[in-house]
């Protein structure tokens, strides 16, 4: 054993006995004494108000119960949420002397979970029901036979999802029925968090470790966990609008705007594959309208996280309205008189068709409620931020951030309806006015070297992280070659920042790009289409290492393409189906496919 460095804290002959003690403890007693030491070290630097005598015991009794168990927290995020919380939980668990590892899904030899004895899985959903890119092996392995007997493992899960999706949480759930299959025990039921998991975590966190550390204390407390999610956010700016302009041309059926915000003072730094998380307001008019259709006054007052706020400040600015879930409308329920609101919740596709694209107006509008204006507030989910792909580059336009924004409006019952912050940011904010936003970096959408090929693909509003991967490389001025392919409707009206591309291009810092006008001609053509009709140029690319990115819609087009590059695959390297979309399995695991798609 190494000898500890003279710091010359101790003095010589107290730093003998120290050593002589600790060459004499096996590695599980040299943990314990670790853990006890700083329990007593902690109080008695601290004036906590606890008898000394008690607070020294509790803590050895905490240290020696929680300094031989480690909790293996495996996450598998795509957007960011899962890190964070194991990061407050990592952080909440220090504190209490407690031991935890973190490790990415994605780094885990998934045969070692069958060595586990403590695991939290943090794992997200994405896709329609899917495993986040990182959790996805880890994911299959749990549910083959090969798992095997895992009753050694005793586990927690928490499932990060949006319950506006059909399937909610899907990929926690599978988690915990695959972990069960093979005889696991699980130490609480899955914690399941909406897109408000900020604000669940002061109780999820304290409980989930009282729950994994039985014994001894746990002296971490929802206090400290609202403390350090306050910190751990880059926090909020107010960011003033200095440009906004239409990117479609007139008789275009799109309506897609280029957004610029000042960002001068809020010391935030963003890299190329970041999203802007933008906090909306909802329209007025709607608000007025429900209140009305309710029988409820814009007045009354409602307690909000403690604050007095009228009925119609809390509908604008704290609550979602644009969109109903399932869990708003199975609450909502008690308060309908007529019809029967049970009716439709119990009807699965009746109420699908409901989901989709109805707001708040069209349920209180068809059912009556009797509903004070406290409960629909404590009823109504909160408005969470959306996420804009950001279409800059720090190096090139410095304090700005930049946006693509895509207007979301349709008819439906024969009324027009609004997405709340699409149309935020395109018909209620002007130059000059000012919005609350806030960086979500994306580690899982980035840029490789400046020397490695990249293959871009994105329709419409996806093309928004291409225009900042662009900037950045021709700022670096990287050696490596860049091929965009671009897709939109009409090339006379669609073609967004056509004139930024042509410059590029002329200056090589666009190597190639390749356009699909669906509707220019008779047959549909896509972005897809195109990758086809290029497949021995583009297998070149790859097969020189390239990396491919993808961004925009994903129920069609993420799918389409992916679809594509397994046609190419399998075509040039005589692969049955089922083995290139095995290859593509691997190039996302590596990092060379990656998706950011909505
Ligand atoms: C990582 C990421 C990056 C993104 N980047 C961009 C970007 O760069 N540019 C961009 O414009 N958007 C982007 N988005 C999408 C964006 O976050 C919002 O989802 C989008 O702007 C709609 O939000 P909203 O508040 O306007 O609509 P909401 O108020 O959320 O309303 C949307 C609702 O309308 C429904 N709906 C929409 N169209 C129809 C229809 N035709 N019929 C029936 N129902 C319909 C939807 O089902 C949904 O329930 C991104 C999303 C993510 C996750
Ligand atoms: C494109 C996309 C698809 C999603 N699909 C689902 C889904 O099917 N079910 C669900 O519960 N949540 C879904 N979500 C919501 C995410 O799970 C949620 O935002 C979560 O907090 C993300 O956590 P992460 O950042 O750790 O990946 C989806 C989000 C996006 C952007």
């Amino acid at each position: 054993m190494s000898q500890p460095i003279n710091t010359g804290i101790l003095p010589a002959k107290l730093l003998d006995e120290a050593n002589g003690l600790v060459s004499q403890l096996s590695k599980e007693q040299l943990l314990w004494l670790g853990g006890y030491l700083s329990g007593v070290g902690l109080n008695t630097s601290t004036t906590n108000g606890l008898s000394q005598q008690g607070a020294v015991s509790d803590m050895e009794a905490a240290s020696a119960s929680n300094a031989t168990q480690v909790l293996k927290v495996l996450v598998g995020s795509h957007s960011g949420n899962g890190k964070i919380i194991a990061k407050i939980i990592n952080e909440q668990a220090q504190a209490n002397h407690q031991r935890v590892e973190v490790l990415n899904m994605a780094e885990y030899k998934p045969k070692q979970i069958k060595k586990e004895e403590n695991v939290l899985f943090i794992v997200s959903t994405h896709g329609e029901g899917e495993p986040p890119a990182e959790a996805e092996e880890l994911y299959r392995f749990l549910g083959t036979k090969r798992v095997g007997d895992l009753s050694q493992l005793n586990y927690a899960i928490i499932a990060l999802g949006d319950s506006s999706y059909q399937y909610f949480c899907q990929t926690g759930i599978d988690f915990h029925d695959r972990l069960k299959t093979h005889g696991a025990n699980a130490i609480a039921e899955p914690y399941l968090l909406d897109v408000d998991f900020k604000q669940q975590l002061p109780t999820v966190v304290p409980e989930l470790l009282k729950g994994v550390f039985k014994e001894g204390s746990t002296k971490q407390s929802q206090a400290s966990t609202e403390t350090t999610l306050l910190s751990d956010s880059n926090g909020l700016f107010e960011a003033e609008v200095i440009d906004k302009v239409k990117l479609n041309g007139r008789g275009s059926e799109k309506e897609t705007y280029h957004l610029e915000l000042d960002l001068e003072g809020s010391g935030f730094e963003y890299q190329p594959g970041d999203s802007l998380e933008v906090y909306a307001v909802n329209n007025a008019h709607l608000v007025e309208q429900v209140i009305s259709k309710i029988g409820l006054q814009a007045n009354e007052e409602v307690t909000h996280q403690g604050e007095t706020v009228s009925l119609n400040e809390l509908l604008l600015h704290h609550k979602e309205i644009t969109v109903v879930t399932r869990p708003v409308i199975t609450k909502l329920s008690s308060f309908v008189t007529e019809p029967d609101l049970n009716r439709l919740l119990d009807n699965k596709d009746e109420l699908d068709r409901f989901l989709d694209g109805s707001d708040l107006l069209d349920l209180v509008s068809e059912y009556t409620f009797n509903i004070t204006a406290q409960e629909l507030g404590d009823t109504l989910r909160t408005l969470p931020p959306r996420a804009y792909s950001i279409a800059s580059s720090q190096a090139d336009v410095g304090d700005e951030v930049h946006l693509t924004v895509g207007a979301v409006r349709y008819q439906k019952n024969e009324r027009q309806h609004e997405g709340v912050c699409s149309t935020y940011l395109i018909d209620r904010l002007n130059v000059g006015d000012k919005v609350a936003v806030a960086i979500k970096s994306n580690d899982g959408f980035r840029l490789p070297e400046d020397k490695k090929d990249i293959i871009l693909i994105g329709a419409g509003t996806g093309v928004a992280p291409f225009r900042s991967f662009v900037q950045e490389r021709a700022e670096r001025d990287s050696t490596g070659r860049t091929w965009l392919f671009f897709g939109d409707q009409h090339f006379e009206t669609d073609f967004l920042y056509q004139s930024e591309w042509l410059k590029h291009r002329q200056k090589n810092e666009l190597t190639k790009i390749d356009v699909a006008f669906s509707r220019d001609q008779e047959e549909k053509i896509y972005v897809q289409h195109r990758l086809l009709q290029k497949a021995d140029e583009v297998y070149d690319w790859l097969s020189s290492g390239a990396h491919i990115y993808v961004c925009g819609d994903r129920q069609k087009m993420a799918k389409d393409v992916l679809q594509a590059f397994i046609t190419i695959i399998s075509q040039k390297e005589s692969l049955s189906a089922e083995e290139a979309e095995k290859r593509l399995r691997a190039l996302r695991k590596s990092g060379r496919y990656q998706e950011d798609v909505y």
